[in-house]
């Protein structure tokens, strides 16, 4: 929090100022009204504490004046012995509060912990209020093949740790429902869950997002605006497409990991943040610190623990009752009475290869819900392309399927080059030959 202090008498000054700073407060101070002002044009304050009784321009109409440039800022008016009609005239021009002097600085002090207390409140609405627009819902997690109990395991087990966490799998595995999991598992349950979605956003709004800004940082900035890093003091922040962050905010990233400091944007002050980091990506990051767009040292601050979410395709037996699951979610959201899912549709669920994973799956079974037309979803309910393969089969080239059959017989065995040769009925070196040919990498773990 940054306080202004406003008044003409030094010995009031540097007795307000000295106890605000030995609170851990950030002060500022103004010999007078027009001092208050001119600082106020280059840096925004969350409160300021005026004089009411001041040469030239007096506390009230520096209160005027200072709301204009920024109508955010709080104001306290410090009034002298039988003033109080002054002090009405302060409140009425919105001014927060009135201290009588001599001052009493508990009194003071209990007022600034109600503002911030507004201050949090007043941002946490409007979170709020995207959080209901993003509908989300956090009624079940179904995991209950080896490697999804596996991996819940490991969730239990590092939950309550504040170690960096890394998420990786594929588009639609469930990392964002993971990312909240870990959170409501962990100490920080009590305090907020922040994403943010760092894809395709440019540099300066991203870190906006990330760090917050003064007013007057960037031409648009008219109001002061705290970061998703601060909001998420105590919690836990979410980066989801982390391999888009752009290369020189990955530095600022960097910084803050190392430090758990960091200025909002256009300001110099250091804000001081614990916040747990889980960040999540489905591209090849190793691949991209090769190339030189990600940086190697932020990597290894982010991968203290990984997670891999498995794709759908190589944890079928989760299908049935995910399929199960959606139904009924889905049944009840539409007012549809749904009894069951034939056996047939769910071999042919089953057998799908499911390249967008769970939210595929979600996907086709809302509009089998919704298209079905008794209380039974068949087979002709869930019209899926191209049925057990891949879908693009007819328009790769014969050396195209070879290679992605590789691959995935490679992800299947999680690379047991041997057990994959037997599979493909071809000798190690033959499997060894084409994956160097056709350039099969490994996915990050
Ligand atoms: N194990 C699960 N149980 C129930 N629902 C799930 C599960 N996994 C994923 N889902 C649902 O599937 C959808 C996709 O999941 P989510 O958004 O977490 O995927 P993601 O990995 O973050 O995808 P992307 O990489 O595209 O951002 C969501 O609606 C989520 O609620
Ligand atoms: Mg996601």
């Amino acid at each position: 929090m940054h306080i202004l202090v406003v008044d003409d008498e030094k010995a009031q000054r540097d007795l307000l100022a000295g106890f605000l700073r030995n609170k851990g407060y950030t002060v500022s101070i103004a010999a007078s009204g027009k001092e208050a002002i001119d600082r106020n044009v280059t840096t925004g304050f969350d409160l300021a504490i005026l004089d009411l009784k001041m040469p030239e321009l007096d506390g009230i109409e520096t209160i005027e004046r200072m709301k204009e440039i920024d109508p955010e800022t709080y104001f306290v008016v410090l009034t002298g012995y039988g003033t109080v009609e002054s002090a009405v005239r302060a409140m009425k021009r919105g001014a927060y509060d009135y201290l009588n002097k001599p001052l009493n600085l508990d009194e003071l002090e209990l007022i600034i912990e109600r503002i911030q207390g507004e201050q949090i409140m007043h941002q946490e609405l409007e979170m709020l209020r995207a959080a209901v627009e993003d509908e989300f819902k956090f009624d079940s997690f179904i995991a209950d093949s080896p490697k999804m109990r596996e991996m819940l395991s490991v969730i239990s087990r590092i939950a309550r740790s504040d170690s960096n966490i890394l998420l990786l799998g594929e588009s639609g595995t469930g990392k964002d429902l993971v990312a909240r999991l870990i959170h409501s598992a962990s100490s920080r349950k009590n305090n907020r869950f922040i994403a943010i979605s760092c894809a395709a956003l440019p540099e300066t709004l991203l870190e906006s997002e990330f760090f917050g800004y003064e007013r007057g940082a960037f031409s648009g900035a008219e109001k002061k605006r705290i970061g998703k890093f601060e909001f998420a003091h105590k919690g836990t922040l979410f980066l989801d497409e982390v391999g888009d962050i752009p290369i020189s905010t990955q530095v600022k990233l960097l910084r803050v990991l190392q430090e758990f400091t960091f200025e909002r944007l256009g300001g110099n002050m250091s804000i001081k943040v614990d916040v747990r980091l889980i960040t999540a990506t489905n591209q090849d990051l190793q691949e991209k610190i090769a190339q030189g767009t990600f940086r190697e040292d932020l990597f290894y601050r982010l991968n203290v623990i990984t997670i891999r979410l498995p794709a759908l395709r190589e944890r079928r037996e989760d299908i049935k009752l995910l399929a199960e699951y959606f139904v009924e979610k889905f049944s009840k959201k539409c007012g549809r009475d749904i009894e069951s899912i034939s056996r047939s549709a769910i071999d042919k669920l089953v057998r799908y290869n499911w390249p967008g994973n769970v939210r595929e799956l979600e996907n086709v079974m809302e509009r089998a819900v919704v298209l079905s037309r008794s209380a039974h979803i068949s087979e002709n309910d869930i019209p899926l392309e191209g049925d057990t393969k891949r879908r693009k089969t007819i328009h790769e080239s014969l050396a195209d399927v070879e290679k992605n059959h590789i691959a995935e017989i490679l992800d299947q065995t999680n690379w047991n080059l041997s057990e994959t040769a037997a599979r493909l009925g071809i000798h190690r070196n033959t499997l060894r030959m084409k994956i160097k040919s056709y350039g099969i990498k490994r996915k990050t773990q």
